[in-house]
């Protein structure tokens, strides 16, 4: 048990978090897309207590996090050229490349894999993080495995109280959801779990994306997708944008057995709901939509006995995103 502390980001919290990391103990710290729970990528003890501070399964790799300034190419092997047009495009920043391992990194981390996924953070504090600790960082999102991604250092501490020594706090994330990860080991990259850089945005760039189609074929090139996921503690119901009535019936019925239900949904929804219902709002526009997700999701189960959600506009490519988090965090009823 540790006495879990919260400390803002300065010069003296960071100087902590190097010494837990250098005694390998793991420190929760913000990143652009949601708070990372770090350990070094080289310290098999330090990862395996991230594995067990989360309750994750051991056959889901973590992704390596490292500064603008290291050499990636001591971890990692190029397959192909198109890589360096990515990383140069999109790094710093929320995509996360899945790369031919030189099997530096733990092998606790990668789960025995021959591929390692580099993710290079485009936020100040998470800079300022990994500088001061001078290590590629293996870092999974900082919840208990299966529950929602946290936002907020608060998040963080609801989930982490007690099984981590340090939380660093950099208010809340701006993403608000986790990295693109794009698999560059074949040739057609490949996005093996969707977020704010699209297909679109890859495809301006080298001309050719595709998404796995995680199917049973596809577990190993993209495990953690097999998983169930971000799940808030109260009861969830996804709806259609078409199905407004049956969204609207059941929210009465929960009123009505004297239980409090939140609409949870975007702007345009919202004009066809009634006025004076309970709301998670998720604002108008995809980045809006998805900064806004998981903060909405972990502050309404605090409140809500069931989040009645509905589905997101999907024309704009971050949508697709934020659809694969919430068919998963909610249940289709
Ligand atoms: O935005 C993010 O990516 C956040 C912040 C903290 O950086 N991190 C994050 O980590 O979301 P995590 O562990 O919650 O999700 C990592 C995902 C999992 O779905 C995992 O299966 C996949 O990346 N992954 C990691 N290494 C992989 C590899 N070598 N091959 C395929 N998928 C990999
Ligand atoms: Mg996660």
């Amino acid at each position: 048990m540790f006495e879990t502390e919260i400390l803002e980001i300065n010069e003296k919290s960071l100087e902590k978090a190097r010494k837990y990391i250098s005694e390998g103990l793991p420190v929760a710290f913000p990143t652009e897309t949601v708070y990372g729970l770090g350990a070094s990528a080289f310290n098999d003890d330090a990862i395996k207590k991230i594995f067990e501070a989360k309750g994750r399964p051991s056959d889901n790799p973590l992704i390596v996090h490292v500064d603008e300034s290291y050499d990636v190419d001591k971890l990692v092997e190029v397959t192909y050229d198109y890589a360096y047009k990515l990383r140069e495009a999109f790094t710093p920043g929320p995509l996360t490349m899945v790369y031919k391992s030189k099997g530096a990194v733990s092998k606790i981390a990668t789960c025995g894999l021959d591929t390692v996924g580099i993710r290079i953070p485009g936020s100040e504090d998470a800079r300022k993080f990994l500088k001061a600790v001078g290590a590629p960082i293996a870092a999974p999102s900082a919840n208990i495995s299966k529950h929602t991604s946290p936002v907020t250092a608060r998040h963080v501490y609801d989930d982490m109280k007690g099984r981590i020594p340090l939380i660093l706090d950099g208010g809340k994330c701006v993403g608000g959801i986790e990295s693109t990860v794009l698999d560059v080991t074949t040739d057609t990259p490949t996005i093996l779990r969707s977020g704010l850089v699209t297909a679109e945005m890859i495809k301006r760039v080298v001309g050719k994306c595709a998404y796995s189609t995680n199917k049973e074929t596809d577990k190993v090139r993209a495990p953690g997708m097999k998983y169930t996921h971000y799940t808030p503690k109260c009861e969830t119901a996804l709806f259609k944008r078409d199905e407004i009535e049956r969204a609207k019936n059941l929210y009465e019925n929960y009123e009505k057995e004297g239980k409090i239900p939140y609409f949870m949904c975007d702007s345009e929804i919202e004009e066809r709901l009634p006025v004076n219902a309970n709301y998670l709002r998720l604002g108008k526009t995809a980045e809006e939509i998805a900064s806004n997700l998981y903060y909405k999701l972990l502050e309404g189960e605090k409140v809500a006995d069931i989040i009645v959600a509905f589905e997101v506009d999907t024309a704009d490519e971050v949508g697709i995103g934020v659809m694969n988090r919430l068919t998963k965090a909610c249940k289709r009823i």
